[in-house]
């Protein structure tokens, strides 16, 4: 569960984020939408603990980042718009360095199968600096969840990829799901976030402008509430 309360955040004196509060429940797949600029990035980056917030209180499964740090982190999956790749390693090097860093068991045999299961066993050991963009985001996608984590904070995760791609990362996404992952998804494609997620979040100039659940991938739902929201008010 993640938890929220006042969040915000100022950087040149700009208020990015100003005054979030939100709940996330275990096992939510929750899409935040909105236009560029609103400080969705930023939001997720303050969940990730990248940045420090101005003001407010995140709480991850009941912990806070300060005093829990390490615990935290080995919650935490993040894919940011970076792959944060090594380029000079093979899919696999990399995996198995991430893999490390997190101190998880039989390393090498679960980068083997994420390689195969983001479809690029072909590529086991070329370096990463020859890959295309789509390949790299699927590399990238297999890092972030290398030490199966429970809580996954993804950043436009679709972009770049290509249609089987992104039924490999839906998959990812639903099979997380129901081991009990909690999801958070920064998207700009609203297809995707309809076909998977349960509850929408939309942001703008840094705060909550909406939050709703949907029922049976409804896409003309979200359009609506978005059009509403951000569109026709401006
Ligand atoms: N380190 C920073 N210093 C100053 N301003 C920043 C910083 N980081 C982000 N911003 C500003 O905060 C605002 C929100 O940025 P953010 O990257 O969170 O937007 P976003 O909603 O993810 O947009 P996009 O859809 O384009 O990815 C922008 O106006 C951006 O210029
Ligand atoms: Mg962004």
């Amino acid at each position: 569960m993640i938890e929220i309360k006042n969040l915000t955040k100022q950087a040149d004196n700009k208020l990015i984020l100003r005054g979030i509060d939100l709940t996330i429940h275990k096992g939510e797949t929750v899409a935040i939408l909105g236009p560029n600029g609103a400080g969705k990035s930023t939001l997720l980056k303050v969940l990730a603990s990248l940045i420090k917030p101005t003001s407010g209180l995140v709480t991850i499964n009941g912990l806070k980042w300060k005093r829990n740090y390490l615990q935290i982190k080995k919650m935490i999956g993040y894919l940011p718009h970076s792959s944060l790749l090594y380029d000079h390693y093979s899919p696999i090097e990399n995996l198995v360095f991430f893999g490390n860093i997190y101190g998880i068991n039989d390393v090498e045999q679960r980068a083997v199968r994420l390689v195969k299961e983001v479809g690029l066993s072909f590529f086991l050991n070329e370096p990463v600096k020859n890959f295309s963009r789509g390949m790299i985001q699927r590399i990238a996608i297999a890092r972030a969840i290398i030490h199966e984590p429970e809580v996954l904070l993804l950043d436009e995760p679709h972009t770049g990829l290509d249609q089987g791609a992104i039924s490999i990362l839906n998959n990812v996404i639903i099979s997380m799901k129901e081991k009990g992952t909690t999801t958070l998804m920064v998207t700009h494609d609203f297809k995707q976030a309809a076909e998977i997620c349960d509850r929408i979040i939309i942001l703008k100039n840094g705060r909550i402008a909406d939050d709703f659940y949907i029922e049976n991938q409804n896409l003309g739902f979200v359009s609506k509430k978005y059009q509403l929201q951000v569109e026709g008010a401006s």
